[in-house]
């Protein structure tokens, strides 16, 4: 098996720094930089922990970094459900973006709900917070379907002290939900999460991305990736999102940058079935398990351009990529998969 294979299974199976010291030892020097850069993620890492530590040197609640040195990932643990809540606010403060954004009546729900709540950095190193905390008594009782969820907080602004009241907007939302037929099944691309700009510049080569080309980003979060290849590569890019916070950011960046409003457009809208006539590269960064099915999707409503994506995991199924690549920056590396 070719090194660079090899590495790239080592990254999709977790294993990225204990495979590339070994490769490194035998002298080779693309091993030896991964191996070096898995080091700096784990230390990167451990400071924030730290860091958040001290944040939340009050409250019962252990944070623990990755040890992998593939993901700057630090899992945090609470005693008790405040512990959590109060954990969450304060980071949310220091610049963290919650994967739920509620407050008031909805927050209470989703605490007293749920057992993790997941945050993420979109500035600077793209550090993402898990925080766990024991599931109320009440909320183990309550069976799976009853239970609120993300869609439920999302639908009203209660007061704090109605929380208990998403338990009865379920039922109502779903039967809403019933009679719009064009609302259901659209499929989720996933959360924020947003590829590190150190990786951006090598997969625009790795797919080959030219002054000619459109890109089109589905699901583009903040909107980093569009704003990246027209300034990188002098080509016009989309990116379709449907969170409005989001969408607002992103427009925000592309605002404050100098690219023109023809140059990079940010569309609010369902990436799962969005016209791409005019594109010639799609961009898909979205959890593995709904990438052959994307591309599949994408392929099947005759979109005949590039395709690029990328994941650290093991992509399942589906159209295989002709070609993958390790892909490292200075401070976060991915598999890219290309079909051409
Ligand atoms: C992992 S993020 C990727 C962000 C960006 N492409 C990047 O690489 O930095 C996935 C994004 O897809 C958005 N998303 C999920 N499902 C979507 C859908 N059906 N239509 C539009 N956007 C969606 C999420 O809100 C999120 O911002």
């Amino acid at each position: 098996m070719m090194q660079t294979e090899k590495l790239a299974r080592a990254v999709s199976a977790g294993n990225a720094w204990s495979v590339s010291q070994e490769l490194a030892l035998q002298g080779d020097q693309h091993a030896l930089e991964l191996s070096n850069l898995c080091a700096k993620i784990f230390e990167e890492t451990e400071a924030e922990t730290q860091r958040l530590e001290r944040l939340a040197a009050d409250l019962d609640a252990t944070a623990t970094p990755d040890r992998s040195g593939q993901l700057h990932l630090i899992e945090v643990s609470a005693a008790r459900r405040e512990d959590a809540q109060r954990f969450v606010s304060r980071i949310q403060r220091d610049g963290y973006v919650g994967w739920q954004q509620f407050g008031g009546g909805a927050a209470e729900s989703f605490f007293r709900h749920e057992r993790e709540a997941t945050l993420v950095c979109l500035e600077g190193t793209a550090f993402t917070v898990v925080v766990r905390w024991g599931q109320s008594r009440r909320a183990a009782r309550l069976p799976g379907p009853l239970r609120p969820s993300a869609n439920d907080h999302n639908v009203v602004n209660l007061p704090s002290k109605l929380w208990p009241a998403y338990i009865a907007v379920r039922p109502l939302r779903l039967a809403k939900d019933r009679l719009r037929p064009n609302t259901r099944g659209r499929r989720s691309l996933g959360p924020i999460l947003s590829t590190p700009e150190s990786l951006l510049e090598k997969l625009f080569d790795f797919a080959e991305i030219t002054p000619d080309d459109h890109l089109v980003d589905l699901g583009c979060g903040e909107g980093r990736v569009v704003l990246a290849a027209a300034e990188k590569r002098g080509c016009t890019a989309t990116g379709v999102e449907n969170d409005p916070r989001l969408v607002a950011l992103a427009e925000k960046r592309v605002a404050g940058s100098g690219v023109s409003a023809r140059q990079v457009r940010i569309v609010e809208a369902d990436a799962t079935d969005f016209p791409l006539d005019d594109a010639s590269v799609v961009f898909l960064f979205i959890p593995a398990e709904e990438i052959a099915d994307t591309v599949y999707q994408i392929r099947s409503n005759g979109f005949d351009g590039r395709i690029i994506s990328h994941e650290q995991r093991y992509i399942p199924g589906g159209i295989r990529p002709t070609a993958s690549t390790v892909i490292t920056g200075n401070d976060a590396l991915t598999v890219a998969y290309l079909w051409p």
